[in-house]
């Protein structure tokens, strides 16, 4: 993988490329929608200042390292090439879960749609076929339902729950991992 090239995903209706400078406007709405930020802590940002020197810091830092190892992607609709969405693959926050952790958000306008869980089939069939992961997991919020639902489409299974606080929102709720190995990946296939 070329370091400067740009990275990109292609499916049915959608573009996962890497996100771009240009791109903070996306950043910025989804750090503004409460409906996203309960449940995705990345995008807890305060204001166009913050927004931009994190998504900086994303593209010097974690996108650019080699070999690559993370990936943060913006999500582009082919219809009208509008930025709709973030999803972020790479090393695992905790590598006893799986080989590589992935997290998403979409704008709320467009949710309902099947998009994300498109979107995650070809994450996964990227990481198994290309970068020869054994196991891909992610995290989410029990009450998250929409969340779990993308999962157990593309195919991840319930592995793990746990109790993990919100000091933002001053609650502690139940959370859940789900995760594919590449046996099941390459029997779904
Ligand atoms: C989670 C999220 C990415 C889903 O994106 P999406 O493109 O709408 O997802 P899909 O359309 O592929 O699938 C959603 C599924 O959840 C289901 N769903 C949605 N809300 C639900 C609810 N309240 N209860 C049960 N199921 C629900 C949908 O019906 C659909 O399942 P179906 O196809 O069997 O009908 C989007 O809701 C989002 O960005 N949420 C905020 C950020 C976030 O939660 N990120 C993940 C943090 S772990």
């Amino acid at each position: 993988m070329n370091g400067n090239a740009l990275f990109l995903l292609e499916t049915r209706r959608l573009i996962l490329r890497d996100l771009l400078e240009s791109d903070w406007p996306l950043v910025y709405a989804l750090s503004r929608e409460p409906l996203v930020t309960r449940y995705q802590t990345w995008f807890r940002l305060d204001g166009k200042p913050e927004v931009q020197r994190w998504l900086g810091a994303l593209l010097s830092q974690t996108n650019r390292r080699q070999p690559r190892v993370s990936f943060n992607l913006a999500i582009v609709l082919k219809e009208n090439e509008s930025a709709i969405g973030w999803l972020g693959f790479g090393e695992p926050e905790d590598p006893t879960k799986g080989d590589m952790g992935f997290g998403y958000a979409l704008v709320p306008s467009v949710w309902g749609n099947g998009y994300m869980t498109e979107a995650v089939e070809a994450m996964l069939d990227f990481a198994f076929e290309s970068l020869n992961k054994e196991s891909v997991y992610a995290t989410c919020a029990e009450s998250n339902r929409a969340s779990a639902r993308v999962l157990e489409k593309a195919g991840l299974v319930l592995v793990e729950r746990w109790q993990e606080s919100d000091d933002d929102f001053g609650i502690v709720e139940e959370h859940l991992c789900y995760r594919q190995e590449r046996s099941e990946w390459a029997r779904r296939r």
